[in-house]
């Protein structure tokens, strides 16, 4: 049997408070229903079907075109929501239900609900929890068996003792889903046609009912309010930072790291606290990452050290960098190995080459910058004439002494030596030095002008 996937994102979220779908808030740098999707998508499902109402534009907009999207013009219900969907999935296949407000659901549990029967069945996701305010809860009957699901606002006060609960995913077959969904009524306390009425007309039908209770309830709990987005952010960081740790990277305290993408490391890597890795980002083996550094899609070499509040963008870094503390490297630079970055240097879409330094206070954007080349503290490279970007290409071996603006576009040769506080606007050709100094003129016994009384 074919799987089929229907996620169910109509809903507002109202309590989010927010112009923004629910679904569309992040959970680890990724949008909650992206988690979903990816975490179903593990089941290699045949189809998987959106159902999205409230900001629907925004919805499809954020998810790309691979998915179904089907529209739920009037909110009636979950179960009315499902029958939008269910004309676009073939009959002889099995259909996985989800609410879509659970990013933290993982592809084994959904395994185990989808495998617990075979051909013809209902089966159920529950979860026992300390606090079942809100949601559906479980009954079961005197053998044992689930008998029905509860909404909470129709819950009786013995009902609502119950603390196995339903998580939101359902799995059926679709002929009986279909015929099931046809027979739910809206005579309930919200007026709306519950998918979870299915189990107690499943159990009238003899249709075989199953529950399969969640190993761990946090990964099914729904987000429904800030508070709760916070915690699933919360338990998502640790299970991250656990998983990294268990492959070898050393994270001085894992409470405190933040991982909005994916990181590769090699052995004896560290990530002191407060760091936030973002995108892509690879590093390799004896790296050190100071505490507040921010990488964003960007790679760095063997036994590189990046001191602390460095921020790196789009760039990639050699063997043996030594960068910051307070660095920044703004998209599309190249730091081969060996490249020595300061405090305060600005770096935009620029190559450092082998043993390169630039200790403090400088702007270095687009420029080609030579092997084994002193930038002096305070060098700018004015690449912008207020309309154009220009380059600056800089050789081997050079000198940059402190101060020194370079006015591009403009190259300078190798082993030239540029002397302090320099202008340059003009190229320089190798083995020169260069210097743009008004005199120093001393005038003894100077008297400054005092104040009039
Ligand atoms: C639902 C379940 C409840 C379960 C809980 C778990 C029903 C009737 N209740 O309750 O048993 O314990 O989830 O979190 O199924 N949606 C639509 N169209 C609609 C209504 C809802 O697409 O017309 C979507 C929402 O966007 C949401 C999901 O369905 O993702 C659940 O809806 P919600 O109103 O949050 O249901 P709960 O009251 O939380
Ligand atoms: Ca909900």
């Amino acid at each position: 049997m074919s799987l089929e996937v229907i996620v169910l994102a109509a809903g507002k979220g109202s309590r989010m408070h927010s112009h923004l779908p629910k679904v569309l808030h992040k959970v680890g740098g990724k949008e909650i229903l992206k988690h979903v999707v990816d975490n179903v998508s593990q089941l290699n499902p045949k189809n998987i079907h959106i159902v999205y109402g409230f900001g629907g534009d925004m919805v499809k907009n954020a998810m790309g075109d691979s998915f179904d999207f089907v529209e739920q013009k009037e909110l009636l219900g979950t179960g009315h929501a499902v029958l939008q969907a269910l004309p676009n999935c073939s009959e002889d296949s099995k259909i996985l239900v989800l609410v879509s407000d659970i990013p933290l659901i993982t592809s084994e549990t959904l395994t185990r609900l989808v495998d617990s029967f075979n051909e013809t069945g209902v089966a159920v996701l529950t979860s026992v929890v300390e606090n079942p305010a809100g949601l559906g809860r479980i009954k079961r009957d005197a053998d044992n068996n689930v008998c029905a699901i509860i909404e909470d606002k129709d819950c009786s006060s013995e009902e609502k003792k119950i603390t196995e609960i339903n998580t939101g995913v359902i799995a059926a077959d679709c002929k009986s889903l279909k015929y099931l969904l046809q027979k739910v009524k809206n005579d309930n306390n919200q007026g709306e046609y519950y998918l979870t009425d299915i189990i107690s007309l499943a159990c009238g039908e003899k249709i075989p009912v199953r529950a399969v209770v969640a190993a761990e309830s946090k990964e099914c709990e729904g987000i429904n309010n800030k508070v709760q987005l916070a915690e699933a952010e919360r338990y998502y960081q640790k299970k991250k930072a656990r998983s990294y740790m268990i492959d070898g990277l050393i994270i001085i305290d894992p409470e405190r790291v933040d991982f909005r993408g994916d990181l590769e490391f090699g052995a004896n890597t560290t990530l002191d606290v407060n760091v936030i890795i973002e995108g892509h980002v690879k590093l390799g083996n004896n790296v050190v990452i100071g505490s507040g550094c921010v990488l964003r899609n960007c790679e760095i070499g063997d036994d590189s050290v990046i001191s602390p509040y460095t921020v790196i963008e789009d760039t990639i870094v050699g063997a043996k960098a030594t960068l910051g503390p307070f660095a920044r490297f703004r998209p599309g630079c190249v730091l081969e190995d060996n490249v020595h970055v300061g405090n305060f240097v600005e770096v935009k879409k620029s190559k450092l080459s082998n043993g390169t330094k630039a200790g403090h206070l400088s702007y270095l954007g687009d420029s080609e910058i030579g092997e084994n080349v002193n930038i002096g503290a305070g060098t700018i490279t004015c690449n912008y004439d207020g309309a154009n970007k220009w380059k600056t290409k800089i050789g081997n071996n050079v000198f940059v002494g402190s101060d020194t603006q370079i006015v591009a576009p403009v190259e300078i040769e190798d082993n030239v030596t540029i002397g302090a506080g320099t202008t340059v606007t003009k190229n320089v050709s190798a083995d020169s030095l260069v210097i743009t100094r008004a005199p120093m003129r001393t005038i003894a016994g100077w008297k400054r002008p005092v104040k009039k009384k």
